[in-house]
């Protein structure tokens, strides 16, 4: 909410209300658009759901009269309907209708949950929580969640090395997302493995199940056994790579965010395909997702004369999420556990000799719309406290 200023007048104009602000900024709002956020209990719910259906609401209204009350409300009597409404000048401030206002609410949001991009620097101060003291501690779980919006990524320490412990670490945030690979599946060498996860094969940096749509937005490895030689883990922030990549060559950036790929898992009980740019965009244009696995990806569909520059894009792309400069890397212990959301931080893994020692990891996938509805939650609860 910004400081808002008292109102000076309002002018009742064809189509608008118009607010003359006393520190001379002038709102339009369409009448429609009044009447369609009316904040009376017959136009919304005490629980925020609209109550009216927006296509009822005649195009044309209009007001027959509007009233200015002590530069803080304004109320407003409809001409093609026998209905009143009363707007706070805060509400009507928080909603000003200009380009810059609404620039500025987008910019104001961003920053509340703030994107912080990394490469190898963060090797000295991993964003690091602790088991015990999250599960007993609104502060503590607010904090190591708070990393993970932030990061993309964040270690969890002393989770018990037992069976199912991941899922658990799982319902202090959200919910565990289910696929075919079950509830939580084990990640260790398997005889005729799905998956060269389940292979002692180290893995290249990689987000998991771009062939699944919606793609899992969280993953969550659990270290119960790591005697092996080798499996260390990695780490790389996607968002990062992709800034660099835009900088380096905006055609590429541009080529790997408009070319449909296909990525696909497949086997006697399961065809899972899913069609979509690498790098992912969101409705203003922005970074939201990175989808890159070199195992499930298929033939590349581009026409042969447009072929060779997009492989210069992918390869690019590729020598970039292999390049040491932006690996986070770290050997799990038993009792360590990490999350990546999935749709930006890659993982990998090196190669291990399972001959002499046990790896044994258990994974889970989540969503991350759950956990950032917790991080807010937490964030007014750990607020409300200090007050
Ligand atoms: C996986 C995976 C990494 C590891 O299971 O998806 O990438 O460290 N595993 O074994
Ligand atoms: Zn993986």
């Amino acid at each position: 909410m910004s400081a808002q200023t008292p109102i000076e007048k309002i002018v009742e104009t064809p189509g608008n209300l118009v607010v003359h602000w006393e520190n001379g900024e002038i709102s339009k709002y369409p009448y429609l658009y009044l009447r369609d956020n009316c904040p009376s209990p017959s136009t919304i719910h005490s629980n925020g759901q609209k109550l009216i259906e927006t296509s009822c609401i005649n195009a044309a209204i209009s007001a027959q009269n509007s009233e200015l009350r002590n530069g803080t409300e304004v109320l407003i009597n409809w001409d093609t309907e026998d209905h009143t409404s009363l707007f706070s000048a805060q509400w009507l401030f928080d909603h000003r209708l200009s380009k810059a206002a609404i620039a500025e609410r987008r910019q104001q949001h961003m920053a509340h949950e703030p994107v912080e991009l990394w490469n190898a620097t963060l090797n000295q101060h991993l964003p690091v929580g602790d088991y015990g003291a999250i599960s007993v501690s609104d502060e503590a779980l607010c904090s190591w969640l708070a990393n993970v919006s932030r990061y993309g990524f964040a270690v969890l320490r002393n989770v018990p090395a037992e069976l199912g412990m991941v899922s658990k670490v799982v319902e202090l945030f959200g919910y565990v997302r289910e696929t075919n690979y079950g509830k939580l599946f084990d990640v260790k060498t398997t005889v005729n493995p799905n998956n060269l996860a389940f292979t002692s094969l180290g893995l290249s940096a990689h987000t998991d199940n771009p062939y699944r749509n919606p793609t899992p937005t969280l993953q969550l490895l659990h270290c119960l056994q790591s005697s092996a030689v080798g499996g260390n883990s990695v780490v790389v922030d996607g968002f990062k790579v992709i800034a660099d990549l835009k900088a380096y060559s905006p055609q590429m950036f541009r080529l790997l965010s408009t070319t449909p790929v296909t990525f696909r898992f497949e086997n006697q009980d399961q065809w899972i395909e899913r069609t979509d740019t690498i790098i992912g965009l969101d409705v203003f244009g922005e970074v939201n997702a990175i989808r890159f696995n070199n195992r499930s990806v298929q033939a590349f569909e581009v026409d042969e004369d447009n072929m060779p520059a997009f492989y210069a894009a992918y390869q690019q792309l590729a020598k970039m999420i292999d390049d040491e400069r932006y690996f986070v890397q770290f050997k799990m212990e038993a009792t360590d556990l990490f999350i990546v959301d999935n749709e930006r931080v890659m993982h990998g893994r090196s190669a291990y000799d399972g001959s002499a020692g046990e790896r044994f990891l258990q994974g889970t996938y989540a969503d991350r719309d759950g956990l950032l509805s917790k991080l807010c939650v937490l964030k007014r609860k750990v607020i409300s406290q200090l007050v």
